[in-house]
């Protein structure tokens, strides 16, 4: 059996444009034991057509176990996406689908998706495009809809589609030949949800085909999605002594080490991954990003987490999660700096929450009761500057102290937040004495 295997692969090679090598060709041999015939088939043709894909497999922890295409691709007859748009299954008693849900690794992985739908990225696509949610109203009707997308006939949804979903994720359509619509595919946002009814995406970190560890472990792999104006944190992190240390001699880490070893030594600084997912000393790896938090620090009000639902914006367990982010910095620091560093950063949220966003709060309710907001919030200047003092410099202020980059606590953070504050001031001010709205 082994040898009619390793005579198909010889075969495979010698059609294949990718695989030169004699090392390719001894990893291929190594690769493809136990592996059934039909899913032999599906690399064979795969190769010609889409070798970038087989490449990918073959360098992966899959490819070594046994684990194929037919594994992840194949779904019942049954299944809401069952499907045969495959040449190679056309007319078959097998369906394939483009679409690997996280239902598919939960056969193999069940640990890993039953943590990922416990923490916040899974709510990314349903918080604001489930009609259910409170956020479908204020962000997908109003936001995208009706002000970025400005009701056009045909692009109205083109914000979302080129750009929130690809980071929290769509809820996926299919077409009548049972493939993804192209307003909801592709995507690798956190938050998809699937035709079968698994959400989560498993791409977002570990991306197809290799599915590396090695690769989740750096901070690219947050990177992608937690940046800008009003979510900085690789910038926070560039800033930080730990990102100082990383873009000095990252490069050099180990990475490769088997899940839940990879320790201090192979690495001198942490990550985001170390900090807010991987084992580390004996604190357990875990795919539920919320956790290791205390805080809620996106919304409008910074408050502890104390929530069991993942659609809830305070899920999570503040102190017990305080205590497992303790637990990271103690691998490499004394707990006098670590709650030291705890104490600089704590009230700098409380400064967030009394200074400014319950200030702002009282000027926009005393104008509300007035009349005196514009009934588009995005073209009413007080509005907007609310807006931007919560969304992007407030969160500035308050991620940058907790993640240690003063220049995005500081400059970038409360020193912005205190001018929109003032600019609200004035604004108010003038409404008030006038009783009417400035143009
Ligand atoms: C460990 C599971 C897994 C294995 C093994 C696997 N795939 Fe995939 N594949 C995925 C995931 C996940 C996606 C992304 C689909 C999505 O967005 O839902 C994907 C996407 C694809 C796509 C669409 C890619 C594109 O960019 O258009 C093709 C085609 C595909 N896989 C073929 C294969 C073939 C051929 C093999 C065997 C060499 C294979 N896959 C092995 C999980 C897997
Ligand atoms: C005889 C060649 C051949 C065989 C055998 C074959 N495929 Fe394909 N497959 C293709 C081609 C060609 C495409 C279309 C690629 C494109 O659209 O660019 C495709 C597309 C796919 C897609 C995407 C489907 C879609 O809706 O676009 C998946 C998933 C896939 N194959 C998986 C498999 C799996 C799993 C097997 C083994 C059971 C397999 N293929 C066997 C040639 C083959
Ligand atoms: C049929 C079982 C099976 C399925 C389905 C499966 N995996 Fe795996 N996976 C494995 C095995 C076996 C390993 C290798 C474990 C080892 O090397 O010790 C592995 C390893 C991994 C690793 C670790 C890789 C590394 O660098 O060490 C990741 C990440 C992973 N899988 C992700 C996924 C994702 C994401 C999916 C779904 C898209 C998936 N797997 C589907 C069996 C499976
Ligand atoms: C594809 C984009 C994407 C990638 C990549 C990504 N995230 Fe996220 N992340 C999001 C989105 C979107 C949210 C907000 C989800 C929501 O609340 O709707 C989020 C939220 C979070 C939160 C807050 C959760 C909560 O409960 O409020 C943390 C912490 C987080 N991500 C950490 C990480 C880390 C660490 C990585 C890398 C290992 C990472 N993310 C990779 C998109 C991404
Ligand atoms: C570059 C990736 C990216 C894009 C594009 C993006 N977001 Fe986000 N979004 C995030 C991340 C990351 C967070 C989490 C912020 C944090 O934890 O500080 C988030 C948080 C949120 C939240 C708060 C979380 C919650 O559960 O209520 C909402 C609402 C939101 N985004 C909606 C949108 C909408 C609507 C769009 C498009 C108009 C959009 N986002 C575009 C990455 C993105
Ligand atoms: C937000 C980023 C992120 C997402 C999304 C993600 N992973 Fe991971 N994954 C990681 C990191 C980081 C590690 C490495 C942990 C460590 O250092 O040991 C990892 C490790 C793994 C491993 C190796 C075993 C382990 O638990 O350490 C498997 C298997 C795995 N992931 C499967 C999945 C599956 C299945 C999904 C989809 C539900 C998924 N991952 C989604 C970041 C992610
Ligand atoms: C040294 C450890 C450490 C590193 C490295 C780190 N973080 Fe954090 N992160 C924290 C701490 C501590 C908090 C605040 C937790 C709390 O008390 O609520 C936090 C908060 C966050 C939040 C805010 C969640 C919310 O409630 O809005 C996001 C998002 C986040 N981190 C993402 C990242 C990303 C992405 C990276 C890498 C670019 C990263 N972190 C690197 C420790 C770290
Ligand atoms: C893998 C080891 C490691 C982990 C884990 C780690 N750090 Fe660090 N940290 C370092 C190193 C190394 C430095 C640089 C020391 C120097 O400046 O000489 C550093 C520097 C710092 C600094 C800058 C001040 C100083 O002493 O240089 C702060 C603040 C900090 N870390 C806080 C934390 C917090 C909070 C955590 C946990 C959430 C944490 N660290 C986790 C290794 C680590």
């Amino acid at each position: 059996m082994r040898i009619l295997l390793s005579l198909l692969f010889v075969v495979g090679l010698v059609t294949s444009a990718y695989a030169g090598t004699v090392e390719s060709a001894v990893k291929t041999l190594k690769v493809d034991h136990g592996i059934s015939p039909e899913g032999q088939k599906c690399v064979q043709c795969h190769q010609e057509k889409t070798p970038g894909i087989i490449a990918d497999w073959k360098m992966s922890r899959h490819a070594h176990a046994g684990v194929s295409c037919i594994d992840c691709h194949t779904v019942d007859k049954g299944s809401p996406m069952a499907a045969q748009n495959c040449p190679g299954v056309k007319g078959s008693e097998m369906y394939v689908s483009i679409l690997v849900s996280p239902k598919t690794c939960a056969r193999c992985h069940a640990q890993e998706v039953e943590q990922a739908s416990k923490g916040g990225h899974s709510r990314g696509a349903l918080q604001y495009q489930d009609p259910k949610n409170p956020g479908y109203k204020t962000f997908f009707e109003g936001l995208v809809r009706t002000h970025e997308g400005q009701n056009h006939p045909e692009c109205v949804e083109s914000s979302n589609i080129t750009g929130c979903m690809q980071c929290h994720g769509s809820i996926i359509k299919l077409d009548e030949n049972k493939r993804p619509t192209f307003q909801t595919w592709p995507t690798y946002g956190v938050g998809t949800v699937y035709p079968d009814g698994a959400i989560g995406n498993c791409v977002t970190c570990h991306t197809r085909h290799t599915f590396k560890i090695s690769e989740a472990r750096k901070p690219a792999a947050c990177a992608s999605c937690h940046l800008g104006p009003d979510h900085p944190d690789i910038e926070i992190y560039n800033n930080s002594k730990h990102g100082h240390i990383f873009n000095a001699e990252g490069t050099t880490w180990n990475y490769d080490s088997a899940p839940g070893a990879w320790q201090p030594g192979d690495y001198r600084a942490p990550t985001c991954a170390t900090c807010h997912m991987s084992g580390i000393g004996d604190l357990s790896t875990t795919h539920n990003i919320s956790e290791r938090l205390y805080w809620n620090l996106w919304a409008g009000r910074s408050e502890v987490r104390n929530g069991t639902d993942p659609m809830d914006p305070l899920v999570g367990n503040g102190p017990e999660g305080r205590q497992k982010m303790k637990q990271v910095c103690s691998n490499c620091h004394t707990a006098l700096h670590t709650e030291s560093f705890f104490k600089q950063a704590d009230p700098q949220v409380k400064l967030y929450n009394e200074s400014y966003y319950d200030e702002a709060l009282k000027m926009k309710k005393a104008l509300a009761e007035k009349g005196l907001l514009k009934e588009n919030p995005w073209a009413d200047t007080f509005q907007n500057t609310f807006y931007h003092m919560w969304h992007h410099e407030g969160r500035r202020m308050r991620q940058g102290a907790l993640m240690g980059g003063p220049d995005y606590a500081h400059w970038h953070g409360v020193f912005e937040t205190m001018q929109d504050l003032y600019e609200m001031q004035n604004i108010y001010n003038k409404r008030m004495e006038t009783g009417k709205i400035e143009d």
